[in-house]
């Protein structure tokens, strides 16, 4: 089980890296859109050289050969670019044949199992179902996690999960416990992580019992 950054800033996925948790990153356009960047390849090209993991980036063309073309730019710029392509009917014939020449795909806006299975059947290498969006609208999203792997598992896809749209760190144990591979967080999500009172009130004490060692003993 890995943790990805959902984030395209430059410094919050160096924070992620240095903290030791973090194994690659997922983009998309409203995220790229946000950090102003002059240009969005060198962007993206900066990223996948601080990640050396995988890097989801998403094409924004809708028409099949459009969203190849622009796959094979951002192909070029690192060997770890993952494209991202939504779950649509012209998104599935450019997965298919992306896929043939061993381009990994990251099929997203998934909100169902059957769609989860017909980006397996395209040859994704990667499926992000929505989570916090299903939530949003009084659906349930971790069981979509649920069942997309119960379906993976059961006819043995080798496509992995990786669940997106987390909203908080409650999400993140449920979607784990449910079957997804990968986790890509906000990085509020995965500051949150770390924070439990116990943690900090734990260390306060240990650090005040040692100094009133220190002060009666000594070094
Ligand atoms: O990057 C895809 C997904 O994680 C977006 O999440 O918060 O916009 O629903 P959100």
């Amino acid at each position: 089980m890995k943790l990805f950054l959902d984030t395209a800033n430059i410094s919050e996925i160096e924070k992620g890296l240095q903290w030791g948790v973090i194994s690659g990153v997922t983009t998309n356009p409203s995220l790229v859109a946000k950090e102003k960047a002059s240009s969005f390849h060198e962007h993206v090209k900066k990223i996948a050289e601080i990640v050396k993991g995988p890097v989801s980036a998403e094409v924004i063309s809708t028409k099949t050969d459009d969203m190849i073309k622009e796959a094979r730019v951002l192909s070029a710029l690192d060997p770890n670019i993952v494209i991202k392509i939504p779950m649509t009917k012209e998104g599935m014939s450019a997965t298919k044949k992306l896929s043939e020449e061993g381009v990994p795909i990251n099929v997203t806006l998934v909100f169902s199992p059957q769609q989860a299975l017909l980006a397996a059947l395209a040859g994704a290498t990667y499926v992000s179902p929505f989570i916090g969006r299903l939530d949003d609208i009084g659906e349930d999203g971790v069981g979509l996690v649920y069942d997309i792997s119960k379906l993976f598992l059961v006819h043995d896809f080798n496509t992995q999960i990786i669940a997106a749209s987390i909203r908080h760190p409650r999400h993140v144990f449920e979607v784990a416990a449910a079957g997804a591979h990968i986790i890509t967080l906000p990085f509020k999500v995965l500051e949150q992580m770390f924070n439990h009172p116990l943690t900090n009130i734990g260390i306060k004490k240990f650090l005040e019992d040692w100094e009133v060692y220190i002060k009666d003993h000594g070094n």
